[in-house]
């Protein structure tokens, strides 16, 4: 897709960091914009910001790991602005911590937004963008962290390979109809965000320092390094709105992941555990 003028995009998790660079662009583009995000007072202040900036904004509530949720996110969509042609499935919370020690309910939040919420999305629009039969295009965003496994994050690590594979899966499928609608995985390295503070949009209560000491550790570590060596999230929105004009499908954000890619590849090839030595 190489014109965005008039069209019309709808990102989830706007109302912070990378999702809220997404729509900031979609409007710098001319774009008619879909706003959702589930932390209310965020994407309040969000839309007031593109809104102020003259463009038409639909600001829904709504949280991606309900299906009926993003259901009726579609059907707003379509019902304000008869057609959706960028949509970027970009919601995502993160949960680390060793892998048997994380509760069930641990895996199920993050489960829940980081493939659900994107699989949510895909079955909602796809189908209403080829009945549309207008050419489109969907972001879906994983990370570095779907391409690459650490330590201590098993929950996030595993549903970003997930939001991987499952977007893989979708430009297979599209491309074997001939569909107009072109795919493309952001997988980005260290972001400026509040992605360290993703508990803040827990639906239950979040488990405290004590009964989760290597959670709370690794929360800590990220919170540092993204805010230290962090790309500013506009930048990142730059970054994908090139990569959807020249239909690329890997999206990545730091050259450094290139060395990354290749030493897992090459212990892949060798039959050894990939051990990341560096990450950004
Ligand atoms: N920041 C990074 O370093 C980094 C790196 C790689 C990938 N990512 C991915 O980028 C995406 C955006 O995260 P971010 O870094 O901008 O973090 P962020 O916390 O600043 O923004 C995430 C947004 O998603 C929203 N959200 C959370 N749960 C939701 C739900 N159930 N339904 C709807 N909205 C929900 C939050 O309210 C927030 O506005 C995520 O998928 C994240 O995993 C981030």
């Amino acid at each position: 897709m190489e014109h965005f003028e008039g069209r019309v995009a709808v990102v989830t998790g706007a109302g912070s960091g990378i999702g809220r660079g997404l729509a900031r662009r979609a409007v710098g583009e001319g774009m008619r914009l879909v706003m959702a995000d589930v932390e209310a007072t965020a994407l309040e202040d969000a839309a007031a910001e593109l809104a102020g900036a003259g463009s038409e904004v639909l600001a829904v509530r709504c949280d991606v790991s309900k299906p009926d949720q993003v259901e009726s996110l579609a059907a707003e969509a379509y019902d304000r602005f008869g057609a959706v042609h960028l949509l970027c499935n970009n919601a995502g919370v993160f949960q680390g911590g060793i892998a048997w020690e994380r509760t069930l309910a641990d895996w199920e939040w993050v489960m829940g937004v980081n493939f659900w919420g994107m699989l949510h999305g895909i079955r909602s629009f796809v189908p209403r963008m080829l009945a549309g039969g207008e050419e489109g295009h969907v972001v879906n965003t994983s990370s570095l962290a779907g391409l690459i496994s650490i330590g201590y994050s098993g929950p996030y690590v595993a549903s970003k390979f997930a939001a991987l594979a499952l977007t893989e899966c979708l430009a297979h499928d599209l491309a074997n109809q001939s569909a107009p609608i072109g795919v493309s995985v952001l997988t980005p390295g260290l972001v400026d965000t509040q992605i360290a503070n993703a508990t803040r949009n827990r639906p239950d209560e979040p488990p405290s320092e004590a009964q989760a000491p290597d959670a709370h550790f690794v929360a800590g570590a990220l919170r540092d390094l993204t805010a230290n060596q962090g790309m500013p999230p506009d930048e990142v929105a730059g970054i994908v709105f090139d990569a959807v004009r020249a239909n690329r499908f890997f999206i990545s954000t730091h050259d450094t992941s290139k060395e990354l890619l290749r030493e897992r590849f090459d212990a892949v090839l060798e039959g050894e555990l990939p051990v990341t030595t560096q990450f950004d």
